[in-house]
């Protein structure tokens, strides 16, 4: 049931603040979070001495951004990769290895069978799912579920929310058991959590519309570019995919470091590239080089969509639009930037008479390898 929205997709996209608040429910105790699914692993989680994410695609951009908290949260190594690349590759694993799989559905064969080799090769395992009882969670160790409630669309939006959160969750977790988390982290980490659904709800509020509009301005587009740095990266890398998969347009997610060594050679006048801007408060400096990316490829005509927070005023002078997000520590900013990319590609599919939550070619849970 839609649920009056006119489709799956826009009534999940709404439905990114519960998909939040949901998963975070029921994990904070004492003022500092704790995952009941995750009691008695503490020995477990003490002599680990490496992390390795499986997943795939959207899932698997999650696992990405789930590193940068893990390393700084619990300081554990961690090694994100495709399900589907790791399972062929002989891959070296050991019991002191926390495999840790991605998956909305649960029953992606290409994850699956990655998590069952990790096991076979000795590695702990744990998987984050969205759906009670599938299949991947049955053959793992732990199990932290997603609450983000069932996804009918198959391009997957509230459950990357969901994900990021949980991994979050878990690197809060984990954290607090070693002990590398320090108490105002942690509880700074906490209010953060707490204040996303109405932060991703202002979004929602008051950037769809605008949003909406630039996508209809855009519906003959023929090709898009998404740059984005640090944890800013991965949300390049799902802006991209949610707009190939829904509006079959050409797309690529770069890291914005990266622009010099190769892909600035592909802007040319009129090329819309959006571009994922830290914040200062984070770091200055890696403020201040997305902001000269931006420069420079406005400089060779690029169309730039910037997604800054609010009162972020360096990036207007050379910024076509700006799409504004409200303040967050900087490791929780992907999950508000990713909020406007979701809006655009679906806005862009519709705009081009699309069934947005039927793309061409594609399945909502791929049980083929
Ligand atoms: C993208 C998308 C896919 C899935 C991928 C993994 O919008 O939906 O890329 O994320 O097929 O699916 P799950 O999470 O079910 O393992």
């Amino acid at each position: 049931d839609k649920g009056g929205w006119s489709s799956f997709m826009a009534k999940e996209v709404s439905e990114e603040p519960e998909a939040v608040a949901n998963t975070v429910r029921g994990r904070i105790h004492d003022g500092r979070i704790r995952v009941p699914e995750l009691d008695g692993l503490d020995d477990l989680f003490r002599d680990i001495d490496r992390v390795v994410i499986l997943a795939c695609g959207t899932a698997y951009y999650s696992g990405l951004v789930g590193k940068y908290a893990i390393e700084k949260w619990a300081r554990i190594p961690v090694d994100v990769e495709l399900a589907h690349e790791f399972r062929y590759r002989d891959p070296i694993l050991s019991p002191s290895t926390l495999v840790v799989s991605i998956s909305q559905s649960g029953e992606t064969m290409d994850t699956l069978m990655a998590v069952k080799e990790a096991a076979r090769l000795g590695a702990k395992t744990l998987s984050i799912c969205n759906t009670q009882g599938a299949t991947i969670p049955r053959e793992s160790d732990a199990i932290v579920y997603t609450h983000a409630g069932p996804e009918v669309a198959v391009a997957s939006t509230k459950a990357f929310v969901a994900q990021i959160t949980a991994l979050y969750l878990l690197a809060l977790h984990v954290g607090d058991v070693r002990g590398t988390l320090a108490d105002d982290v942690a509880i700074e980490a906490v209010a953060q959590l707490e204040a996303l659904p109405d932060k991703i709800q202002w979004i929602l509020d008051n950037e769809q519309e605008r949003i909406e509009q630039l996508a209809r301005w855009m519906a003959d587009t023929r090709s898009v570019l998404f740059l984005g740095r640090h944890v800013g990266f991965p949300i390049a890398l799902e802006g991209a995919l949610k707009l190939k998969e829904i509006s079959y347009i050409h797309a690529e997610g770069f890291a914005a470091g990266e622009l010099k060594h190769g892909p600035i050679a592909l802007i040319e006048p009129g090329q819309p590239v959006f571009v994922v801007v830290p914040s200062p408060r984070g770091s200055i400096t890696m403020h201040q080089k997305v902001v000269s990316n931006i420069e420079e490829i406005r400089a060779r005509g690029a169309r730039v969509i910037a997604i800054a927070e609010q009162g972020d005023s360096a990036v207007l002078p050379s910024a076509d639009e700006v799409l504004r997000i409200p303040l967050a520590s900087p490791l929780f900013e992907p999950l508000l930037a990713v909020v406007p990319l979701h809006i655009f590609a679906m806005g862009l599919a519709t705009a081009k008479g699309l069934d947005v939550d039927q793309p061409r070619n594609l399945a909502k849970s791929v049980t083929v390898e």
